[in-house]
């Protein structure tokens, strides 16, 4: 009845134990589920992953054919409406002349199923002249309730970290301040990582957010900000390396959900925070 999935990589996932299972079919699935939950798997779904709607999102649309001719004296038929969600996005951002209309513009654009599934739009926090603008990921469970990023644990812990600087959302000295913003403005579904192309389509609200606000430093907290920013990965290696992004310094460091899952490396957070201030003093 049981088959043993231990060399496959996606192994499907039991969800009726029996209670008439002998004990040791029990055991043997209960630790097949818990190897499931260790790799990370938070869903039942199928045994390889299929995002449709990325690949939706990001295929390019393809040129409609050339409205057959009307038959003489009937109208034509109307032309097939046709949309690029990236190319929407870009216009919209490129249309917004201030971080107002900008909001706006997002809050208006349909084209992100994660719109649907999000109950707050969450733009940004903090102090939109600060020096330092902070790019997170997405909105969590507490910051899609609360519609501000960086609210929940994880945001705890940013303000700690910033504090430890004499830095702050809300700190008095506007050179001290800090601006706060996400990739996403709306939170995916079980806070599962943004894909590529949710990534890519708001892409456009995020650079023209950061060109508005203009500051002099970015920070890019964690793996997603950098995929959307910098166009890789690689956190561990990237963080406290200071690249340039649109033209400004730009410092990758782990994101404080990481530091929560991770406190060792608290010690690399704490060198990338005296880097910043470094660099904000010099
Ligand atoms: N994690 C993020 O990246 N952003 C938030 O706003 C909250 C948690």
């Amino acid at each position: 009845m049981h088959q043993c999935h231990k060399h496959c990589t996606s192994p499907p996932i039991r969800h009726n134990l029996s209670l008439m299972d002998s004990g040791e079919t029990y055991w043997n699935d209960r630790a097949l589920l818990e190897w499931q939950v260790e790799l990370g798997a938070t869903e039942a779904i199928l045994d390889a992953p299929v995002d449709r709607y990325a690949l939706e999102a990001v295929k390019p649309v393809p040129k409609a054919a050339p409205a057959a001719a009307a038959p003489q004296g009937k109208p034509a038929p109307p032309e097939p409406v046709q949309t690029d969600a990236v190319a929407d996005a870009r216009a919209a951002a490129e249309a917004a002349a201030d971080l107002g209309a900008l909001a706006a513009a997002m809050q208006a654009f349909e084209h992100c199923e994660l719109k649907k599934g999000a109950r707050s739009f969450v733009f940004c926090d903090g102090q939109p002249t600060a020096r330092v603008m902070i790019v997170g990921e997405a909105p969590g469970r507490e910051e899609d309730r609360a519609g501000k990023p960086f609210v929940g644990r994880a945001g705890q812990l940013l303000d700690r970290m910033l504090a430890a600087i004499d830095m702050g959302r809300a700190h008095d000295d506007p050179a001290r301040a800090v601006y706060i913003t996400n990739v996403l403005p709306w939170r995916p579904p079980s806070n599962r990582t943004p894909d590529a192309g949710e990534i890519s389509m708001l892409l456009p609200f995020l650079e023209r957010h950061i060109a508005l606000a203009d500051p002099d430093v970015i920070v890019v907290m964690g793996n997603t900000p950098c995929q959307a920013l910098l166009g890789r990965t690689g956190i561990t290696r990237m963080r406290g390396t200071w690249v340039e992004v649109l033209g400004k310094p730009c410092l990758p460091m782990f994101h404080p959900a990481y530091l929560l899952r991770n406190p060792i490396a608290k010690r690399e957070a704490w060198a990338d925070l005296l880097a910043l201030n470094a660099r904000l003093k010099g």
